[in-house]
């Protein structure tokens, strides 16, 4: 078992700031966004060297075996977060806030969030529209960056009526639109455009000064997240549309435990350099020991 905390990347790198962010959108170059839920995973998203690790409330669907993000607490979030944040990234840390910790007021959503400062996040996600400016304005004042989350909001999937492209009918893509101008009204420094057809998302694009991050928003925003689990392609089955597998992760990962299975049957693990040796003189007393008579 490892136990390296480090980083395997020497060179030092400045971290990743929102003013950093902002610059790299000002200059057209796209902001590269994933989730990580656990050290392994952050240390995974860092060393590849994107931009921001988002500690998803994907969580629920992808590593806690729910139907839906809805069972997410914080107190799940806060477990997740705290994994991802002692591997120490230079990404910027966001967390993601979940169902109903940022529906009941104000300050709940302060407390909430600010909880998420206090354990090294950079900033957080929240999903909805109009709704939701009260809590933006509230958090930005707190001094907390918020990034907004429109079109497909995984929260919303009962009023949707499940996960569906949205935005598709004229009064809806404007009711986007709108909200996406509200948010960055509100104060927040980024909005990502989750499932909406891509001439939208070039619209919302083109109309906001803040940076867009798409999923399944296609490729004009300017930056995109994927699901670090989907890129990997360590969720068996098919995937959604929007998806790009750049790893069978999950044959891959699978075909190499079974051949350390097969090595423990075979008894051709462990080997002598997988084992520990006795000093001579403590081998010469254990060759002379005998059961007791
Ligand atoms: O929870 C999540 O993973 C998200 C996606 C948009 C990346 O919100």
């Amino acid at each position: 078992m490892s136990h390296q905390n480090a980083p395997q990347d020497s060179a030092p790198r400045a971290p990743v700031t929102i003013p950093g962010l902002r610059a790299l959108a000002a200059e057209g170059r796209p902001i590269v966004m994933t989730t990580a839920y656990d050290a392994v995973t952050a240390r995974l998203a860092d060393a590849s060297g994107v931009d921001v690790i988002l500690v998803g409330d994907s969580v629920g669907n992808v590593c806690l075996g729910f139907d839906n993000t809805l069972p997410v607490t914080m107190a799940m979030m806060n477990h997740h977060l705290e994994a991802v944040a002692r591997s120490r990234p230079r990404a910027l840390l966001m967390g993601d806030l979940p169902f109903l910790s940022y529906h009941t007021g104000v300050d709940d959503a302060i407390r909430n969030a600010g909880g998420f400062l206090q354990r090294g996040a950079a900033a957080v996600k929240l999903e909805g529209g109009a709704r939701r400016l009260p809590v933006v304005r509230a958090l930005v004042e707190a001094e907390i960056p918020v990034m907004g989350h429109l079109g497909l909001t995984p929260q919303s999937v009962h009023a949707m009526g499940g996960y569906k492209v949205q935005g598709r009918e004229a009064d809806a893509a404007l009711r986007i639109l709108d909200d996406a101008l509200a948010l960055q009204e509100a104060g927040c420094f980024s909005v990502l455009l989750e499932g909406v057809p891509a001439d939208l998302a070039r619209k919302v694009t083109e109309a906001l000064s803040v940076p867009t991050i798409g999923i399944g928003a296609g490729p004009h925003c300017s930056g995109q997240v994927l699901v670090l689990h989907d890129i990997l392609g360590l969720v068996p089955g098919p995937s959604p549309k929007f998806v790009r597998r750049y790893l069978d992760g999950f044959g891959t990962l699978r075909d190499a435990l079974a051949r350390w299975g097969e090595d423990v049957r075979a008894r051709a693990f462990p080997g002598p350099e997988e084992s520990y040796t006795l000093p001579e003189s403590a081998r010469s007393a254990l060759d002379a020991w005998r059961p007791p008579t």
